[in-house]
């Protein structure tokens, strides 16, 4: 019953588009783009969810290695010895106040930089080609070569 329901509303949609439409070339192209309307749309709604989902669902796993090629392509110049109010890695006592704010915190500000009462942490340690994971490399690094262990 429900089969032939749409058979007919098919041919009744057939025969309007036909009797709408100059000729049956112009008809093949109106279904044809209503198709591809569909199909966009249905893309588009499947693509914004899940870079929505990615992003806020983004869970970072620590890779030390890379986190100290960061460490000393960048970091170095500033964390090594604790220049211009950075907090050297040998200085414990600073590094495990830094700890006690999470790892997020601490993820954050690596890559949005951070002004705090010693000095500027510049965004990404000035590094542009620096991506989120490399920056989370980097401070899962300091953290572990500090021999603290960051609260999240
Ligand atoms: C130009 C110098 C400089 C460079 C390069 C630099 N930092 Fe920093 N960083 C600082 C300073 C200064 C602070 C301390 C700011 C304060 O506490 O007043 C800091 C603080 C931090 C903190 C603690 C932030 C907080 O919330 O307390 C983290 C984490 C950090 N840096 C990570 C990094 C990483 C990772 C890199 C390399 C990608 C890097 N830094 C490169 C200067 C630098």
């Amino acid at each position: 019953m429900k089969k032939l329901f749409a058979l007919i509303f098919m041919v009744a949609m057939g025969s309007f588009l036909l009797s709408g439409c100059a000729g049956n070339g112009k008809n093949h192209k109106g279904e044809s783009s209503m198709g591809n309307q569909m199909n966009n749309s249905m893309m588009t709604n499947g693509k914004s969810t899940s870079s929505v989902s990615s992003k806020e669902g983004k869970t970072y796993t620590a890779n030390l290695d890379n986190g100290s090629k960061v460490y000393h392509k960048v970091c170095i110049a500033c964390h090594m010895t604790g220049v211009a109010g950075a907090p050297a890695l040998k200085d414990k006592t600073r590094w495990t106040e830094i700890a006690a704010k999470g790892m997020k915190q601490l993820h954050h500000d690596a890559i949005n930089g951070f002004t705090g009462k010693h000095g500027v942490m510049p965004a990404r340690g000035s590094c542009t080609d620096c991506s989120d994971q490399d920056l989370y490399d980097a401070v899962s690094y300091m953290l572990k070569t500090a021999g603290v262990t960051a609260a999240k």
